[in-house]
């Protein structure tokens, strides 16, 4: 046992999970700004699902193994493929577009690398039922919007826009096969950073034409000219700009792609996605259209740390309630009112000194000590504003039913103490 978690995997202690629960938190106002739902499916799938459907890389990054019933299942490396198979056999229930959105924990065998794990939390938002640019770009305003809520803008992050049926297009017009395309394709995808002279090594006879394209930048791609101008009327214009060399690496995109990349360009990307219309007709459903995205943690906390913004602050409960070790009953019976009350309280469950208890309420991140001294029993209480050490008195009684009142209640804290 070496006290760590296996290659690729992480920890999070309490400092790292209060920054992960500030992207949830932007990944879930985002999609409820945008009038997405939240979904969640199963972590383990049959393996066929990710044969079929997602692409040789992934499969080839797939936790897989055989269960006590002898199936062949594989941890998710990606939600798309589970969507599809909830919405294929559910849809006619639900009014279309399907808006839905989830945040996966996810696994993939993947080199662990800066912004690369072996496993992800990933927020996925997707949407069945359009088939018009609107889609794509209704996606892109919405990962845009949670981007603002975290203070990253269209100085930090780029959304390049590409269009895959372009390339089939172009890569049908130069002779390349329906079973060559995923290899060209995959070689596409990784030429990020390369230089001319390694693009031509890895094209080929393919380097000419794709130089050229490149400087056309899909103006001539009617569809991704759409999503440009939705996005424009959403008010993101600024943050995107077309770039042909995003092809996606996964195997169901048909139509126009997207990735967002940090504007420096030295992370990998933070969010990838895309249409894919016949992904759900090809595991069984209705022939309907859908696009969607993935946007992972691991990237976007990357960023917010090199932009320093900082995560919440870490602290426990609001309330510390310290009390002298005659007027331990009453202190239970604050902090259980309190509670009920729907305010954070804590105490020191041991029997430490009113300076130890003191500490821990500071230690705790606690915004208020309730102090229960001897004067409690005269119908005083003290309260202690922690970080500006401001003081001051309050009064408590019981009530025949035995409900305690404190004057003035812990609404009215932050006026009196301020
Ligand atoms: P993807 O491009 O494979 O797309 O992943 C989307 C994002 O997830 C990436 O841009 C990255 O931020 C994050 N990510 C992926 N792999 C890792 C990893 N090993 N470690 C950390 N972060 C990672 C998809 O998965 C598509 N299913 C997205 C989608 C949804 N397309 C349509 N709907």
């Amino acid at each position: 046992m070496t006290g760590q978690p296996l290659p690729g995997f992480r920890d999070f202690f309490p400092p790292e999970h209060s920054a992960l629960r500030v992207i949830f938190q932007a990944w879930r106002e985002a999609s409820r700004r945008s009038g997405f739902m939240e979904y969640e499916g199963p972590e383990l799938e049959s393996l066929e699902l990710y044969t079929e459907k997602s692409g040789e890389e992934i499969v080839g990054q797939l936790y897989h193994f055989k269960d006590k019933g002898d199936r062949e299942v594989a941890l998710r490396p990606e939600m798309t493929p589970t969507f599809a198979r909830m919405v294929a056999s559910q849809h006619r229930n639900y009014r279309k577009p399907i808006k839905w959105f989830s945040i996966p924990r996810l696994f993939r065998y993947e080199r662990p690398q800066r912004g690369r794990h072996r496993e992800h939390y990933q927020w996925n938002c997707d949407m069945v039922g359009e088939k018009s640019a609107a889609a794509e770009a209704e996606l892109i305003g919405t990962l845009c919007q949670a981007f603002g809520l975290l203070g990253l803008g269209p100085k930090d992050v780029v959304v390049k826009i590409s269009d895959r049926s372009w390339w089939d297009t172009f890569l049908a017009k130069h002779g390349v096969d329906e079973q060559e395309k995923p290899g060209v394709l995959r070689t596409l995808d990784r030429l990020e950073g390369a230089t001319a002279e390694q693009r031509k090594e890895k094209l080929g006879r393919l380097a000419g034409p794709v130089e050229e394209a490149w400087q056309g930048q899909g103006a001539d791609s009617e569809g991704l000219m759409a999503v440009r101008r939705g996005v424009e009327q959403l008010g993101y214009g600024d943050w995107c700009e077309n770039d042909l060399r995003v092809v996606r690496g996964l195997a169901y995109y048909t139509g126009v792609v997207f990735e967002v990349h940090d504007r420096a360009g030295k992370l990998r990307a933070v969010a990838g996605g895309g249409r894919y219309d016949g992904l759900l007709k090809k595991l069984g459903g209705e022939d309907l259209p859908a696009t969607g995205f993935g946007m992972g943690d691991a990237v976007l906390a990357e960023l917010l740390r090199e932009k320093n913004i900082a995560g919440e602050k870490l602290s426990g409960a609001d309330i510390f309630v310290v009390a002298e070790a005659g007027e331990r009953e009453l202190a239970l019976g604050l902090v259980g009112q309190l509670r009920r009350g729907g305010f954070s309280a804590d105490y020191d469950p041991g029997t430490g000194k009113w300076g130890k208890q003191l500490e821990l309420a500071e230690a705790k991140g606690a915004r208020w000590a309730l102090l229960v001294g001897r004067e409690a029993g005269e119908g005083r209480l003290g309260l202690k504003e922690l970080a500006s050490r401001k003081q001051t008195e309050l009064k408590w009684r019981k009530e025949a039913g035995g409900n305690i009142i404190l004057e003035p209640a812990p609404g009215e804290w932050a006026k009196v103490v301020g």
